[in-house]
């Protein structure tokens, strides 16, 4: 297996690593920086390359939407998604999933989340992992709002029609989960983002909110600016679920990758 990051990782490069070698299987490294990409290398020519190497499976995070599919047309290796532009990351949202299934109290119920508030809070125009949760928080039955800067809000149709909240402290009285986002700055170049007191006092999940609302599961995909979406102190606290989601993020990727690689037999 390949991980091909085009973008900088450390979760999602290192558990998928961490996954592959508790399941056995071998993992080559490619970093653009050295590689024939700076010589003008395409990435079609890079993938060919590597697939005649004899690898299964390439691991790809790129910044450009719709790359992975594009490049899926012309490989027989399977390309797991770890990231693609503002459109998707899908292994995130199964991992933040998972997560909320082992915390959130099972009640009887039609879907998984059937019954639960979660409100994706923040950058949410730029974020893959806002689109990709949406997506897989709706198929298991939660209700999904979203909250955000007017600046910071999707600008696109992927997640109309969702409840929306202009403030934080609304979204709280609404929700049983908040999930947090940083602001996605290396995808700006405008001058959209609201200033850091204005933000924290709107948008951020602060100790004192934290504290003055313990019952909510606190959740983020990481990595987290701090001081700006939430504090230190919030991620040691029983409601956070943070650093658990990392824990989940190595098993969620072994199972993804015992499926595809290695499939039960019929
Ligand atoms: N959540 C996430 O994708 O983190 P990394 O960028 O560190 O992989």
């Amino acid at each position: 297996m390949t991980l091909a990051f085009f973008e900088s990782s450390t979760r999602t490069r290192l558990s998928f690593e961490a996954a592959a070698k508790r399941l056995g299987a071998v993992t080559l490294l490619f970093t653009p920086t050295g590689s024939s990409v700076e010589k003008g290398e395409t990435l079609g020519e890079t993938f060919a390359t590597i697939e005649a190497m004899g690898v299964d499976a390439i691991v790809l995070r790129h910044g450009v939407n719709g790359i992975h599919h594009e490049m899926s047309q012309n490989t027989s290796m399977s390309i797991i998604n770890a990231g693609e532009g503002s459109r998707a990351h899908p292994t995130q949202a199964l991992l933040d999933a998972s997560t909320l299934l082992e915390r959130l109290p099972i009640r009887a119920r039609m879907a998984p989340l059937d019954g639960y508030r979660i409100v994706i809070v923040g950058d949410i125009r730029h974020s893959r992992v806002a689109r990709s949760n949406v997506d897989v928080f709706l198929k298991l039955g939660a209700e999904v709002a979203l909250c955000a800067p007017p600046t910071l809000a999707p600008d696109d149709d992927t997640m109309k029609g969702l409840q929306y909240f202009d403030c934080i402290e609304d979204a709280c009285k609404w929700a049983h989960v908040v999930n947090l986002l940083r602001i996605q700055r290396e995808r700006i170049t405008a001058d959209i983002v609201p200033g850091i007191d204005e933000y924290r006092e709107r948008y951020a999940m602060t100790t004192e909110r934290a504290q003055r609302y313990p019952d909510i599961v606190i959740t983020h995909p990481g990595p987290v600016s701090l001081g700006v979406e939430t504090d230190a102190r919030v991620l040691t606290m029983s409601q956070s679920l943070v650093h658990r989601q990392v824990t989940h993020g190595v098993a969620v990727r072994m199972a993804i990758l015992q499926r595809l690689l290695n499939p039960p037999t019929p």
